[in-house]
């Protein structure tokens, strides 16, 4: 039971400091979204930190590490690069304890995350996403560099911080043990830095000589999985890998020994799962859970009614109103809304294959590839790559604007903003409102993907006509 700064034995769960009150997390049984028969399956919600995500525990265990070991002294500034729940756990960490914050988050970061950075009073500076590790704009080399240059700033470094992994061995892993009464047989957890599911994983397989199974969930196009690398939506999980990286390190914070699997999923799978969660067990619960409790659900389903899957919820779907839980967003990218299909967008009155422009292209490249079509989506060059991720286009190669340009100069120095998307299962008329003023073409999308590129001509309410690919 803890003990009050006041002397006075503190009641559980009543806590002298926010910082005190980091951990000590629920675990919750999802009942309605699991299959008969298998195993059951409890949630633990990471949500309920004060910072509302699982990198409160982080936070302070690196600070604290950090004040140990003299590299964070007292009126010091703490420096993170991160997507946004890092940062949200430092700033307020760094409230209660008296520090000052800059947190460096890549341009992906939904609104509200760098909303709350600000209230809690952190500095933030947005860079842009999708650069290649070497890139001095990259969020972790930013963050350095503003670490080093800033007098008395630490860089948490929660990438290749031991203090990280160490932060789920000591206080994550022992709660799920003694929550479950030793009980459990599998945790999952998403990987992004790696430190939750390697420090928590390490600790359950050692207190159970090795009966717990420890899996990975990972995004599809992920690396750590498998996958090439290609841009995805779920942020926070997962490793993206930048085509012009050449040396693709990965985090120290992540043990992959630990892991007995990876369980691979796409974002369409994570989407519905997390609407699933939200509707069908009243668990609002952010996209990164989408996807390790997609793989918890599989996994679950192959095992016995006597084992116990635990899987981290690491955030709340609050984060992400304007993302995943926004019908707008989400289906201009192609994934479903739960529209009828009689009013949707639909794919099948086109076909054709998709033109675009490689970014590595010179001006007089792009206009060979252009030929007579008016404008051509500029994607991220990925070799052997004919796929175009909406989240890989840059902006468009425009004719007018490319034929008054220096034909030696690379593409990516005239582009014009990229070129609407519209997606095959949004209804139509969300699609024509948001395009009603718009003569450009459009991109057509399926589950995040281009799938053709259109003229419109909008008479009585929207008609498509195919126009041309390169
Ligand atoms: C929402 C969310 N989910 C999952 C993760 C991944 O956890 P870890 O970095 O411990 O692998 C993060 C990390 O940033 C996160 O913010």
């Amino acid at each position: 039971m803890p003990v009050g700064r006041t002397g006075l034995v503190a009641a559980p769960q009543v806590f002298e400091s926010v910082v005190d009150a980091i951990g000590h997390t629920p675990l919750v049984r999802l009942n309605r979204v699991t299959a008969a028969g298998g195993a059951a399956v409890y949630a633990k919600l990471e949500s309920t930190n004060p910072g509302g995500s699982v990198k409160d525990r982080i936070a302070l265990s690196m600070v604290r590490a950090a004040e140990a070991s003299g590299e964070l002294r007292p009126g010091g500034t703490i420096v993170e690069g991160t997507s946004g729940n890092t940062g949200i756990g430092l700033a307020l960490v760094a409230a209660g304890l008296g520090y000052r914050t800059v947190v460096v988050v890549p341009d992906k970061t939904s609104r509200e995350k760098i909303a709350i950075l600000r209230a809690l009073g952190a500095e933030v500076r947005v860079t842009p996403g999708g650069r290649p590790t070497h890139h001095p704009e990259h969020v972790r080399n930013l963050a350095a560099r503003i670490a080093a240059e800033t007098p008395g700033g630490w860089l948490a470094g929660q990438y290749d911080n031991p203090a990280n992994p160490e932060a789920h061995y000591r206080t994550t892993g022992p709660e799920i043990w003694k929550q479950t009464g030793g009980r459990v047989t599998h945790f999952v957890a998403g990987i992004g830095t790696g430190g939750t599911v390697s420090g928590t994983g390490r600790y359950l397989s050692e207190v159970s000589e090795g009966r717990v199974q420890v899996i990975g969930a990972d995004p599809e196009h992920s690396v750590y999985g498998g996958g090439d690398g290609r841009a995805y939506y779920i942020e926070a999980v997962g490793h993206f890998r930048h085509p012009e990286t050449v040396e693709d390190e990965w985090p120290q914070s992540y043990d992959p020994e630990v892991l007995s699997r990876i369980e691979r999923v796409g974002d369409a799978e994570a989407f519905a799962v997390i609407a699933r969660l939200a509707r069908e067990e009243g668990l609002l619960v952010g996209g990164s859970a989408g996807v390790s409790v997609a793989a918890a659900l599989r996994v679950a389903a192959e095992l016995s009614p006597d084992d116990v899957v635990v899987v981290i919820v690491p955030d709340s779907g609050r984060s992400y109103l304007s993302k995943y839980f926004d019908e707008d967003w989400v289906g201009r990218l192609g994934f479903d809304v739960g529209a009828p299909a009689a009013e949707t967008v639909g794919a099948e009155s086109w076909s054709g294959t998709v033109g675009f422009v490689p970014s590595t292209a010179t001006v007089a490249e792009a206009l060979e590839i252009l030929g007579d079509a008016a404008a051509l989506p500029v994607v991220l060059a990925r070799p052997g790559s004919t796929e175009v991720v909406v989240a890989e286009i840059l902006g468009a190669a425009v004719l007018s604007t490319l034929t008054a340009a220096p034909q030696g100069d690379l593409v990516t120095a005239h582009l014009d903003p990229p070129l609407p998307v519209v997606g095959i299962r949004e209804t139509r008329t969300a699609a024509a409102a948001r395009l009603a003023d718009d003569p450009r073409p459009v991109l057509l999308a399926d589950n995040g993907v281009i799938t053709a590129i259109l003229d419109r001509s909008m008479e009585e309410g929207v008609e498509w006509a195919f126009s041309r690919s390169a």
